[in-house]
């Protein structure tokens, strides 16, 4: 594709061809050499493990044309930690945190073209995975592995872009069980989250807010991002085992205290949402995005958070700060970019 087609200010979140991914194969104990590849498919055994026991796991990170031309990365660090721990959780094999930087650094450089200008509100979403190679009948991990990074331009996860949005509570479905992968970034956790998805959609939602899937008493997190709620001056997001612990969460509470907000990360009863001022799911690819009305399908209750419709200001403002750290516009006090040398 070439560049001149694709208009950065409308892009949606979504797959975007580009020059190249990079690719690493795990074998007979230890991860081989860094491959480059211009093609879009891959060639694997029909019996993978990744292919009939789900062993697949990701990763989300997106990188930014700043306001002095330089490219930053925010806290590639962390999705290394993060993607090792998802391996650990289903006996996959790690990547080291060296391994996955160089080859962020990598598919970034060989796509530079599609990195999106600064000014276009578009970023480049870089999307590492790992899955099992071996052909296996019998339910076991793989041996051998193969770990990809692909990139795509995208722009806002939620059509509406920086709007408030309804989300919705059904109780008649889970996408993770109590114990079970929550915390980790594997790819069932998505599959069994499409039904609810689906639903939600042709309701009018955008997204549906998970309860806790013990008790479903308590607020866990939206499909495709965490969840936070401002009470006051108070920051409230839920503690929990079966929610993604997000990069992006983890940033914003370090800007609320910032801020000079207290950071409560505890139980949030559903009975809690009445007292929102406001509320938001946040994550890589909906950064923060403002929720708007939360209704409870089971009850039918309607609870409004966004009263005048519009994002509140404490949103606003995390938000256009974490925007001006990642563009450069604002000194990163906490070090969250990693700068390319391009
Ligand atoms: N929760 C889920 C289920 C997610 O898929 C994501 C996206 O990565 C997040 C939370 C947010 O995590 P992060 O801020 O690290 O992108
Ligand atoms: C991300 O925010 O990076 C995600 O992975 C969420 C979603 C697109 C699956």
């Amino acid at each position: 594709m070439k560049n001149s087609e694709i208009d950065w200010s409308t892009l949606g979140f979504g797959y975007v061809p580009t020059d190249y991914n990079v690719r690493c194969y795990y074998r007979d104990g230890k991860w081989g050499e860094i491959e480059i590849s211009s093609s879009e498919t891959i060639e694997m055994h029909i019996a993978a493990t990744a292919l009939h026991y789900g062993q697949e796991i990701f990763e989300g990170l997106k990188a930014f044309r700043g306001k002095d031309g330089k490219v930053r990365v925010f806290r590639p660090e962390e999705n290394a930690r993060r993607i090792r721990e998802s391996a650990r959780g289903i006996k996959m094999a790690e990547i080291p945190e060296e391994l996955f930087i160089k080859m962020v650094k990598l598919v970034i450089k060989l796509n530079e073209r599609f990195i999106p200008p600064y000014g276009s509100g578009a970023s480049l979403y870089i999307r590492p995975l790992e899955i099992g190679m071996t052909a296996q009948v019998g339910v076991k991990p793989a041996k051998e592995y193969c770990f990809i990074i692909l990139v795509s331009p995208v722009g806002p996860y939620f059509k509406a872009g920086f709007k408030p949005t309804n989300i919705c509570i059904m109780r008649d479905y889970d996408r993770v069980a109590p114990k079970g992968t929550g915390r980790w970034k594997v790819g069932g956790n998505y599959a069994a989250s499409l039904s609810a998805g689906e639903h939600a959609h042709e309701l009018g939602y955008s997204a549906v807010l998970y309860l806790d899937p013990k008790e479903k008493k308590y607020l866990d997190e939206c499909g495709p991002a965490n969840f936070y709620a401002i009470k006051g001056n108070t920051y409230i997001t839920p503690a929990s085992d079966s929610i993604l612990p997000s990069i992006t969460n983890m940033s914003l509470m370090d800007l609320a205290r910032d801020f000079g907000m207290t950071v409560e990360q505890r139980h949030i009863p559903v009975e809690e949402i009445p007292t929102f001022d406001e509320a938001a799911a946040c994550g890589t690819a909906a950064v923060c995005s403002p929720v708007g009305e939360i209704h409870d399908l089971d009850s039918g209750e309607k609870f409004v958070i966004a009263k005048d419709g519009k994002p509140g200001p404490v949103t606003t403002r995390f938000y256009n700060t974490l925007s001006a750290i990642r563009l450069g516009e604002i000194e990163d006090t906490h070090g969250w970019n990693m700068i390319l040398d391009l």
